[in-house]
C-alpha cells in the first residue's frame, strides 16, 4: 500500500491508474478503524480494480464543544488495517493540506432541508462540515465510485444529494452498518463507553428493532412508537436527542403512502453520543 500526505501524489497517482482503465473507488474515513470500516474495503471491492482510503479528522464537521481534540488517532494500526484489507492508497493529509486558508473561512457547502433535520438539529453545523470535506475528497481523489456505511444514514442521504445537486461525477454506494455480536453498530466512539454503558449500549438497537417490529405488525402510530422508544431508552439512563420514524428519502415524517421507511436514533451515555437506524419497506 502507498501512503500520502499529499493531495499532489494522489492525484498523480489516481491520474495513472485511470489512464489505464482501471476504476478508482474511494472510501473516506477518520480513522481508528473497526471492522465496519473495513468492510466498506470489502464492498469496494465489487466496484473497480484500485481502492484508495482517507483518514482525516475533519475539524469543520465538529461543533465547538464537542469531541475534536479527543478523537481517537491510530495512525499505525490505521495504516495496517487497511494495507491487509487490500488498500491501494492510504491518503492521511494534515488539516493545513485540506484547509491552506483555515477551516474558519474555508467556502462551504450547504445542504438544505435533509440536513437541518434529526443529528442536523442537535449538531448545527456538522453536515455541512461533512459535504464540504466529502466534496474536496471527491474532488481530489476523482473517484469513479464512492462507499458509505448506512450505519451513518443521514450522512449517507446528504452526500447523495450533494453529488447530484452539484453534478459530481461519482456513483455513491451504501454498504450495510456492521454490529457487535449483541447488536451495537460498530463505532470508534463505543471506545467512550464504561463497562456499565457498554452493557446498556445493545438497547439502543433492540428499541429499533421493536419498534420497526410494530410497524410491519400493522402499527400506523407512529407517534405513539416514537415515544414508547425514547421512553425506554431514557429509563435505562440514556439521554436520548431523536428516536423518530422517517420516510428513508426525504427522512422527513412519513406521508401516506410512503413505503420505504426508516427509523432513526441518536441517544448519549455520558460522553458517548450513539446513532443507529434500521431500514424497512412496508
Ligand atoms: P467515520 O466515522 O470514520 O466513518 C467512515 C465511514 O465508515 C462512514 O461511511 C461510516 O458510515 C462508515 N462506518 C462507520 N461505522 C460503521 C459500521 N459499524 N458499519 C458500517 N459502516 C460504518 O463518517 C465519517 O467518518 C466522516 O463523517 C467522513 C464521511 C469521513 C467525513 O469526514
Amino acid at each position: 500500500m502507498l501512503t500520502t500526505t499529499t493531495i499532489a501524489e494522489v492525484r498523480r497517482l489516481v491520474a495513472a491508474w485511470r489512464a489505464r482503465g482501471e476504476r478508482v473507488v474511494f472510501v473516506p474515513t477518520m480513522g481508528n478503524l473497526h471492522a465496519g470500516h473495513v468492510s466498506l474495503l470489502g464492498a469496494a471491492k465489487q466496484h473497480g480494480e484500485r481502492f484508495v482510503a482517507s483518514i482525516f479528522v475533519n475539524p469543520m464537521q465538529f461543533g465547538p464543544n464537542e469531541d475534536f481534540n479527543h478523537y481517537p488517532r491510530t495512525p499505525q494500526r490505521d495504516t495496517d488495517m487497511l494495507a491487509a484489507a487490500g488498500c491501494d492508497l492510504m491518503f492521511m493529509p494534515d488539516v493545513a493540506e485540506i484547509y491552506p486558508h483555515g477551516a474558519e473561512l474555508a467556502a462551504r457547502i450547504e445542504v438544505p432541508g435533509i440536513s437541518a433535520v434529526l443529528c442536523g438539529e442537535f449538531r448545527p453545523g456538522h453536515f455541512q462540515g461533512v459535504a464540504t470535506v466529502v466534496a474536496k475528497l471527491f474532488n481530489i481523489v476523482a473517484p469513479d465510485v464512492a462507499i458509505f456505511g448506512l450505519k451513518d444514514f443521514q450522512q449517507l442521504a446528504v452526500i447523495q444529494r450533494m453529488t447530484d445537486d452539484l453534478c459530481l461525477p461519482v456513483r455513491i454506494v451504501g454498504a450495510p452498518t456492521v454490529r457487535e455480536a449483541d447488536g451495537l453498530a460498530m463505532s470508534s466512539r463505543n471506545q467512550y463507553l464504561s463497562a456499565d454503558e457498554r452493557q446498556m449500549a445493545p438497547a439502543i438497537y433492540r428499541e429499533l428493532k421493536r419498534a420497526s417490529e410494530r410497524i410491519q405488525a400493522g402499527s400506523r402510530d407512529f407517534g405513539r412508537i416514537e415515544a414508547d422508544g425514547a421512553q425506554v431508552l431514557d429509563e435505562l439512563g440514556f439521554r436520548v436527542d431523536y428516536f423518530a420514524v422517517r420516510d428513508q428519502l426525504t427522512l422527513y415524517a412519513p406521508g401516506h403512502d410512503t413505503r420505504a421507511l426508516a427509523i432513526l436514533t441518536a441517544a448519549r451515555l455520558s460522553r458517548a453520543r450513539l446513532i443507529d437506524n434500521i431500514t424497512f419497506e412496508l
